[in-house]
């Protein structure tokens, strides 16, 4: 059994792709009725809270691989990998450098076989200028957009729920989208795929109807 931990638009895809190919999946879903389109893909749905260390124990028996998809904090994340500690060690999968957070904390070092790192991209550079205008011709209407300061952005995602701490982290990564940090392509996908990444034109045109 594999356990997801939470709901959102990441976890729900996943669940939902694993249940489509009839791997037994589990999802720690914070407000169950949200999700019963889940349920009805075939999705165990239990429910829990990542701030309740008890909750995600009752989520965790019978697992034996977690893909960690937190809001983003810290402690949230360290319960789930304590609750999969204590259950025997099930694989904790995506943000699994947290696994390392305590000899980081400990010893200023950590120790690992692998000297590899993936840089994934999609197969082009685009800015969101040019987002908007893929946007706009697969959707076949003027799609706009608006650049805002980092403040406004920061705020905005206060205003939807993030505590103020994640959303001037999240704010902050987002401004060096502004300075170029993310203004490269590889080969990674192919390389390791076995065929090209998916286009953000392609992306959009499979999505359509979200956007619609
Ligand atoms: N989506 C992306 O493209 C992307 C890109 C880079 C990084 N990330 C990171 O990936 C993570 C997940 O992203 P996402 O887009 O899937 O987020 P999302 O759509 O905002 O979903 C967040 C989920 O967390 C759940 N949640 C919040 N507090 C919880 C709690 N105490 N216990 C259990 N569940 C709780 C929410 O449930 P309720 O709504 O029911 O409260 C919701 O289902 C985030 O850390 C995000 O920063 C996402």
């Amino acid at each position: 059994m594999i356990l997801v931990t939470t709901t959102g638009k990441v976890g729900s895809e996943a669940s939902r792709l694993l249940a489509k190919r009839g791997v037994p999946v589990r999802v720690l879903a914070h407000h169950p009725s949200k999700v019963a389109a889940l349920a009805e893909a075939g999705v165990d749905v239990v429910e829990g809270d990542l701030d309740v260390p008890e909750s995600i124990d009752v989520a965790m028996q019978g697992v034996s691989s977690v893909v960690l998809v937190s809001p983003a904090i810290p402690v949230q994340e360290f319960n789930v990998i304590e609750s999969a500690m204590q259950a025997g060690g099930a694989g904790v999968g995506m943000q699994n450098f947290l696994m390392l957070a305590r000899a980081v904390a400990s010893s200023g070092s950590f120790a690992s076989c692998t000297e590899t790192t993936y840089w994934p991209t999609g197969p082009e550079r685009l800015s969101y200028a040019d987002a908007a205008r893929v946007l706009s011709n697969v959707l076949g209407r003027e799609i706009s957009f608006r650049p805002i300061t980092c403040e406004e952005q920061k705020q905005a995602m206060i205003d939807a729920g993030l505590p103020e701490v994640v959303a001037d982290d999240n704010a902050k990564a987002l401004t060096l989208f502004a300075d170029g940090d993310a203004d490269y392509v590889t080969d990674d996908v192919p390389g390791l795929l076995g065929r090209p990444a998916r286009s953000f034109e392609q992306f959009v045109t499979d999505f359509a109807v979200t956007f619609s």
